[in-house]
């Protein structure tokens, strides 16, 4: 018996070259073929740019941006971007107070001089600019019967209804802010914590009357009050 082969006994080297063969690729597994994987990515880039609304030759994805860059004055974050440090505190209660406005406008009228006979005006109102017990005490839980404002005399039916429950603390203060220092007006701020002292104080069901409020007319909510027109944060505000 001669050997067929010189390497046919070599038994290590035999097995060797079995084990560096790869086991049989089943076609359903084979790695698709480089053409078709860039093919691929070229449509989902076409597909991208449509969807994106940009068009495909500057590939521009501004018109869809879900992350539009901030309106100068937008961002109120103290230090965060868009020159919005400039909002102090006041101003930034008499921007959001012109917004909450909204509500009352459609009897006080937009430029707060009310409607003659139905809405008494606010704008040279004394139960606007005087004291900010009274002004709370109203607009948190209403007012109705006979009033004099500005000389003149209401008497609506129905009244004003309370907007405590409706608005927060701090949106009723900023609405407050607003009305007190626009058309003419001029008082200081109202804090929300000035509004919630008041609310925490006056458990009230039913609205109020002129003579209901009248040991209000002239006291002030003792609190921090933010500079602002008429008033230094260090002042202590007098009615007005
Ligand atoms: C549906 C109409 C209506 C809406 C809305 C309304 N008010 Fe009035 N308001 C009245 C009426 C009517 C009176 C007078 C009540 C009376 O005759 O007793 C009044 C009186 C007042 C007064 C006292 C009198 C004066 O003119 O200064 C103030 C202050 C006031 N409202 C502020 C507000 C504020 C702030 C809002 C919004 C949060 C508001 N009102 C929303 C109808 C309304």
């Amino acid at each position: 018996m001669s050997p067929a082969h010189p390497d046919s006994t070599d038994l290590d080297r035999l097995h060797a070259a079995v084990k560096r063969e790869k086991a049989d690729q089943a076609p359903e597994n084979a790695p698709a073929p480089m053409w078709a994987t860039f093919l691929l990515m070229i449509v989902a880039v076409i597909a991208g740019a449509q969807l994106g609304g940009g068009n495909l030759g500057g590939l521009k994805f501004s018109v869809n941006n879900p992350f539009p860059a901030p309106t100068p004055g937008d961002d109120i974050r103290p230090g965060g971007g868009g020159g919005a440090d400039a909002l102090d505190p006041f101003a930034l209660a008499m921007k959001k107070g012109a917004g909450g406005y909204a509500v009352c406008g459609g009897c006080h009228q937009g430029n707060g001089a009310g409607i003659p006979g139905q809405f008494p005006p606010l704008a040279g109102s004394e139960w606007v600019t005087g004291g900010t017990e009274r002004l709370i005490r109203v607009v948190q839980h209403g007012l109705v019967g006979a009033i004099t404002v500005k000389g003149q005399g209401y008497n609506t039916p129905g009244g004003m209804q309370p907007f405590g429950a409706a608005m927060s603390s701090q949106d009723l203060a900023n609405v407050l802010t607003y009305i007190r220092n626009s058309w003419g007006n001029e008082g200081t701020m109202i804090t929300k914590e000035m509004v919630q002292k008041v609310r925490d104080e006056e458990k009230r069901a039913s609205q109020w009357t002129e003579a209901d409020l009248k040991p209000f007319a002239d006291k002030n909510v003792p609190g921090d009050i933010p500079a602002g027109p008429g008033v230094t944060a260090a002042a202590a505000p007098a009615a007005k």
